[in-house]
């Protein structure tokens, strides 16, 4: 057994071999390392003018998008959907941790307490396409403009795991019942 830590949320990764993502925050494998690839103080980071707002508008996104997937995981006629998007929900969750940690913000509150949805699962999931395509936009832009390494990374990796999102809500639409 190996024990790996993911850079991006910090979590430990037990296991033979390490997954294609982060089962905490969807990081890709990359991102699985040996525990001392993860150095105590690797979120000390000392953010810009413009990389504090975009740390803000990152908290802001990743909280409206957990509380949009948790009122999704409420419903209860097609389990599947509901499971797949808790599943949603607590990546989401762990990336405004991350962005939280970062920028030395105390979690939202209501971080956890489902938000409204549109009482639809095909509705639900376009939406989603929307908050995914709009998170790997905008993730992309912070990414490019970051000059703190560290942030750079992060922004680059979360990008890369709202793309995945976008490709999950294809394949969620085929479980959509007419
Ligand atoms: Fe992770
Ligand atoms: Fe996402």
């Amino acid at each position: 057994m190996k024990m790996l830590r993911c850079r991006i949320c910090g979590e430990t990764y037990l296991g033979d071999e390490a997954p294609s993502q982060c089962p905490f925050c969807g990081a890709h494998r990359e991102f699985l390392v040996a525990p001392e690839g993860y150095p105590s103080d690797i979120n000390e980071v000392a953010p810009t003018e413009i990389e504090r707002q975009d740390l803000e508008a990152a908290i802001e996104l990743e909280r409206s998008n957990t509380r949009f997937y948790l009122g999704m995981a409420q419903r209860d006629d097609n389990d599947a959907l509901r499971s797949a998007y808790k599943r949603l929900a607590r990546i989401e969750a762990e990336h405004c941790s991350l962005f939280c940690k970062l920028a030395k913000n105390p979690k939202p509150a209501d971080l956890l307490e489902p938000g409204a949805t549109n009482d639809d699962w095909a509705a639900d999931i376009a939406e989603s396409l929307e908050r995914e395509r709009r998170a790997s936009a905008l993730y992309a832009e912070f990414t490019a403009r970051a000059t703190s390494v560290r942030l750079r990374e992060v922004f680059g990796a979360v990008a890369a795991v709202e793309r995945d999102h976008i490709d999950f809500d294809a394949l969620a639409r085929t479980y959509v019942r007419p």
